[in-house]
C-alpha cells in the first residue's frame, strides 16, 4: 500500500509525528506501507517548520513543494499545481491530511480529482464560522474525504448532522495528545528561564526586573480576525499593555503575521519596550510545553493550545467568539473560556481566571494511542481481500 501524507503549516507537525511512526511500526511488523511525506512548504522559517521536524524527530520530507507565502487563492493554487504533479509521478492509495490549513484543503481537492482516496485526521471539526478559513477548508475537506477520523465524539456528531455516511465516519481520539504524551518529559525537564534567554526576540531584550520564577500569563495571537483589523487589534494591545501585564508578566511567543501587523499599526515600538511583556521569537514544541506547564494563564487564539490547555490543566481565554473546539471548553469539562476579541469581557474573565487553580482534565480516548487507531482505521478501510487484512490486524 502506498500513503502520500502531507504537511504545510505549523500546526500540522505535531499531528503527522505520531502517524508517522505507527505506520513504520506497523510496516515492520505487518504489511508493506510505502510513505512519503509531502511539505506544501506554506510555513518555511526555521522557526515555524525546520525546528518541529527536528525536535518530533519527523523525518525530512521526500518533497517540498516551497508554495511560501501569498494569498489564500495564490497559496491554494500553487499547492495544487505542484500536488497534482506528485500524485501523477507516485500514484498513491491514499492521501493522508490533517487539521484545517490551505494544504489539508488544496490536496484533498486534486487527490479526489484524480480519484484517489483521503483519509482527514481530525475531521468533523465546525466553528459555524464562515468568516474563517480554517472552516472552509474543513467543510471541502470532510465532504470529499473517503475517511473522517475525529477526535471527540461531538465531531462525528457533526458529520452525521451534515449526511455523512456512518461508514466513513471513525472516533479515533486527538493525535495532538499522542504527541503531548511523547514529549511531557522532556518538556518538564527544560528551565523556564533558558526557555525565554534563548529565543528574546529579534530586536527585543529581556526587561529586567522580571522576576521569571514568579507567575507568569502565555500569550498567542495570529488570527486574521485579531491581528488584521486595526479598530481590534489596537484596543486588545492597549488592554494587555495597561492592564494585564500590570497584574503578571506576559510571555508572548510572537507569531511572524502579528509582527508584521503590529509594525503596520504602529503599535511594534510600544510593545517592544513595554517593561512586562517578554517578546519571543516563535519557540519550539517543547519550549512552548514548558512554558504552557508553568503558567497562571493562557491568552490564546489556537486551537490547537486550547486543546494542549485541556490536558495540561492551564485555565485559558480564549481570543475568539467560537470554537471548533467545545470540547475544551469549560462547560463540558475543559479548561478553556471563550472571550472573543471584546476588552470588556476579556477584562472581566481575565481578572475571574487569575483565582483559578489548574484543572487537567482527558476528554475520551485523548489517550496517546490515537495514531495506532488511525493506521488501523486505513488498512481497515483499504481494498485488500479480506484475509489479508485479518493478518495484518491480528
Ligand atoms: C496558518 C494557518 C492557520 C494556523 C497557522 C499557525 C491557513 C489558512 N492558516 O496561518 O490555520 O493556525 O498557520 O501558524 O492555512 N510567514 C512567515 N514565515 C513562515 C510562515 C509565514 O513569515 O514560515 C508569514 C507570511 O509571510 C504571512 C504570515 O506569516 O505574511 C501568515 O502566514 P500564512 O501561512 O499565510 O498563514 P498563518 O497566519 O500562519
Amino acid at each position: 500500500m502506498k500513503i502520500i501524507s502531507v504537511v504545510g503549516a505549523r500546526p500540522n507537525f505535531m499531528k503527522i509525528a505520531p502517524f508517522i511512526k505507527a505506520l513504520k511500526k506497523f510496516s515492520n511488523e505487518k504489511v508493506q506501507i510505502q510513505h512519503l511525506l509531502v511539505h506544501t512548504g506554506q510555513h518555511y522559517d526555521v522557526r515555524m517548520s525546520e525546528a518541529f521536524f527536528r525536535a518530533l524527530d519527523i523525518p525530512q520530507p521526500d518533497i517540498n513543494l516551497q508554495v511560501g507565502s501569498g494569498s489564500h487563492a495564490e497559496q491554494l493554487g500553487r499547492t495544487m499545481i505542484a500536488f497534482e504533479k506528485v500524485l501523477l509521478e507516485h500514484k498513491p492509495d491514499w492521501v493522508v491530511v490533517v487539521g484545517d490549513v490551505n494544504a489539508t484543503l488544496s490536496c484533498t481537492v486534486i487527490a479526489k480529482r484524480l480519484h484517489i482516496k483521503v483519509c482527514h485526521i481530525e475531521a468533523g471539526l465546525r466553528s459555524g464560522d464562515m468568516r474563517m478559513p480554517e472552516e472552509i477548508n474543513r467543510l471541502v475537506t470532510d465532504r470529499l474525504s473517503d475517511l473522517l477520523l475525529t477526535p471527540d465524539r461531538l465531531s462525528s456528531e457533526n458529520l452525521r448532522k451534515e449526511g455523512t455516511p456512518e461508514e466513513k465516519i471513525r472516533f479515533v481520539g486527538n493525535i495532538m495528545i499522542d504527541t503531548l504524551e511523547a514529549n511531557k518529559e522532556k518538556a518538564q525537564g527544560l528551565s523556564i528561564k533558558s526557555v525565554i534567554h534563548n529565543n528574546i526576540a529579534e530586536g527585543t531584550s529581556l526587561p529586567t526586573e522580571i522576576p521569571l520564577d514568579e507567575t507568569y500569563a502565555l500569550m498567542t495571537l495570529h488570527r486574521p480576525s485579531n491581528v488584521d483589523h486595526e479598530d481590534i487589534c489596537v484596543p486588545l494591545m492597549k488592554f494587555l499593555m495597561d492592564e494585564a501585564a500590570s497584574e503578571l508578566p506576559i510571555i508572548w511567543p510572537i507569531h511572524p503575521r502579528t509582527k508584521k501587523q503590529l509594525q503596520l499599526f504602529g503599535l511594534w515600538g510600544l510593545v517592544k519596550g513595554h517593561p512586562s511583556l517578554i517578546l519571543l521569537e516563535p519557540i519550539g514544541y517543547h519550549e512552548m510545553m514548558r512554558l504552557n506547564i508553568g503558567a497562571k494563564v493562557m491568552l490564546t487564539d489556537s486551537g490547537g493550545l486550547q486543546e494542549e490547555c485541556c490536558v495540561l490543566g492551564t485555565p485559558c481565554l480564549t481570543l475568539r467568539w467560537n470554537t471548533e473546539r467545545p470540547i475544551t471548553l469549560r462547560e463540558n469539562d475543559g479548561a478553556s473560556v471563550l472571550v472573543g476579541n471584546n476588552v470588556d469581557r476579556i477584562r472581566k474573565e481575565f481578572f475571574q481566571t487569575l483565582s483559578m487553580n489548574r484543572q487537567p482534565s482527558r476528554p475520551e480516548l485523548w489517550d496517546g494511542h490515537t495514531a495506532q487507531r488511525i493506521v488501523e482505521a486505513i488498512i481497515e478501510s483499504s481494498p485488500m481481500v479480506e484475509n489479508e487484512i485479518q493478518n495484518v490486524l491480528k
